[in-house]
């Protein structure tokens, strides 16, 4: 049984004017490029974290078919939150119309093959240290050089409460010695230089081995496979970026059993 990771598909099968390719080549037939890698890859016992920005759906019932499309690939999926799931407005209602092979965190858990996967959006913050690594286009979020007070200010606000939901998702984690921890989020934790933050010190106390992400698009050349693997590991904890452009549309194995 195998543990993998693909973030961030931005699905637009239930949107099809929405076309990836104006982002790059490299989002070019990606959800076919999803299928294939995928199919070739992950078995139908694997676990596949799909850590955000799944569907580009504005509503639920929209939604579904971009989630139908995750269901039909092998293996049992378990997806979080990103910041473009306008979709998702209720956990309750998320569950209650998932395809059976998708489980959904949000700021709690799920018990599923060895792993224990746990994780919250999280948000992106200064303390983050991302801004070097990006090739900034329309993908990417705001530049560091447009950022006001305002921005900063709100990022805060944000991020302090992703971090409590963080910090009491990790003391409701139950005690299950058998099964590994894994943790999902969908902005990153902690930056290229493995400074030590907010988020990463919560993940790192929460007994996780890994830690999965995406969010992050466009990253410059020379740190993608195999020159680098971002971000690395730090505090016993190994951060693995997920984002399908960084991945080539392939999932990335995290762990075997
Ligand atoms: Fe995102
Ligand atoms: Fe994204």
């Amino acid at each position: 049984m195998k543990l993998w990771a693909l973030s961030d598909p931005h699905l637009t099968l239930a949107t099809p004017s929405k076309a990836m390719h104006v982002f790059g080549e490299v989002w070019r037939d990606h959800e076919a490029r999803i299928a294939a890698a995928w199919s070739r890859s992950v078995g139908p016992q694997d676990v596949v974290l799909v850590p955000g920005d799944i569907s580009w759906a504005s509503r639920l019932e929209d939604a579904l078919t971009d989630l139908e499309f995750l269901h039909r690939l092998p293996g049992t999926k378990v997806i979080l939150e990103g910041n473009h799931e306008r979709w998702w407005q209720s956990i309750v209602e998320v569950r209650d119309e998932l395809p059976p092979s998708i489980k959904a965190v949000s700021a709690d858990h799920v018990e599923v093959g060895d792993w224990l996967v746990f994780g919250t959006r999280l948000w992106e913050h200064e303390e983050v240290a991302v801004d070097d690594l990006i090739a900034w286009n329309r993908m990417s979020d705001k530049r560091p050089d447009t950022r006001t007070q305002a921005d900063r200010e709100r990022n805060e606000k944000i991020y302090a409460r992703e971090l409590g939901r963080l910090e009491r998702c990790i003391k409701a984690l139950p005690a299950r010695p058998w099964l590994k921890r894994v943790c999902m989020t969908h902005y990153p934790p902690i930056g290229r230089d493995l400074v030590p933050t907010r988020a990463s010190r919560l993940v790192e106390s929460s007994g996780a081995a890994i830690c999965a992400f995406g969010h992050l698009h466009s990253i410059k050349p020379e740190h993608h496979p195999p020159q680098g693997d971002l971000m690395g590991v730090a505090g016993d904890v190994r951060y693995v970026l997920a984002s399908c452009d960084y991945r080539n549309m392939e999932p990335v194995l995290l762990d075997e059993s």
